[in-house]
């Protein structure tokens, strides 16, 4: 078909020659006039040109183009079988791209997960009360493990809070599933009522954890946290010269990653709910399935 302003250009020249054939010869009127009109409904509506043809090679074409009426309809059919095959092919290879991004994550995330340090591990040492703990009483927590001590005069404060508020940004979305840990690595001074003191100033979760030296050596050791006396004024006086790390635990007591000095509350927080959520999601899936199973028990 014809665009709409060429169709009512071409009514204009008609018009226009009608008007001409009026002033040259008045009888050429009413000759002209059927031919007019048959163009305009032929181009409008599609049908044959009526009555004989005119001058005008357009028209011809016209007519000519919708006799091979049945020319139209196979190459209508064949476009769209066409078209339908393109749609398919794109969108299978858009699924199998789909499909591969996936793959290459999931391998990223695997290579991420063999390149993880083998830290932490069993250890047993007392609570803030003085009862003996050990790893196997925290299972099925997510913890975030920091090692300092209670006289540390600024770092370890603000790492405690730091703790604090990535621990309150977890329990805003999840509820109380991760557990905070200060482990002390002065058990010279700090005893149970001395760190128990202390924890209270941060969060009232906080896990707050001393022992013997030896107890406290081998847990700093499984985490590989170093310590060392600093300046020392008296024996009651010193300052403990420690690696500043958050240590971030799976509910099963797996390490999962750590997190040092320059990191916020806000990214270790994203760290740890990437993690939370992946689990969640594992389980749900997990859980599906059995229902699946036992569905099909029954
Ligand atoms: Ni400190």
């Amino acid at each position: 078909m014809r665009p709409l302003g060429a169709q009512s250009a071409l009514a204009n020249e008609l018009v226009g020659r009608r008007a001409f054939a009026a002033q040259a010869d008045p009888k050429a009127d009413a000759k002209e006039t059927p031919a007019a009109e048959g163009a305009t409904s032929t181009s409008s509506a599609g049908g044959e040109g009526k009555g004989k043809q005119p001058e005008h090679p357009k028209l011809g074409e016209d007519a000519g183009e919708m006799k091979k009426g049945s020319d139209n309809v196979q190459f209508t059919w064949r476009s769209a079988v066409f078209t339908t095959v393109m749609c398919v092919g794109c969108y299978a290879y858009y699924e199998v791209l789909k499909k591969r991004k996936e793959t290459d994550a999931r391998a990223v995330t695997k290579h991420e997960r063999l390149g993880t340090p083998k830290l932490g591990g069993p250890f047993e040492l007392v609570d803030r009360k003085g009862k003996p703990v050990t790893d196997q009483d925290f299972l099925g927590q997510y913890l975030m493990i920091y090692f300092g001590f209670t006289f540390c005069p600024d770092i370890c404060p603000q790492e405690m809070e730091k703790q604090t508020h990535v621990i309150e940004l977890l329990d805003k979305e999840f509820g109380p599933v991760a557990t905070p840990i200060f482990i002390s690595i002065d058990p010279k001074r700090d005893q149970p009522p001395q760190v128990d003191e202390y924890c209270e100033e941060f969060h009232p979760r906080i896990a707050g954890l001393t022992g013997t030296p030896e107890q406290v050596k081998k847990a700093s050791r499984a985490y590989r946290v170093y310590f060392n006396e600093g300046i020392r004024n008296s024996d009651q006086d010193y300052l403990i010269d420690h690696s500043i790390i958050h240590y971030f635990v799976g509910r099963n007591g797996k390490f999962v990653d750590f997190f040092g000095k320059n990191m916020t509350a806000q990214e270790m927080a994203d760290k740890m709910r990437a993690t939370i959520i992946e689990d969640r999601d594992r389980q749900k899936a997990r859980k599906e399935r059995r229902g699946v199973e036992s569905a099909d028990e029954e």
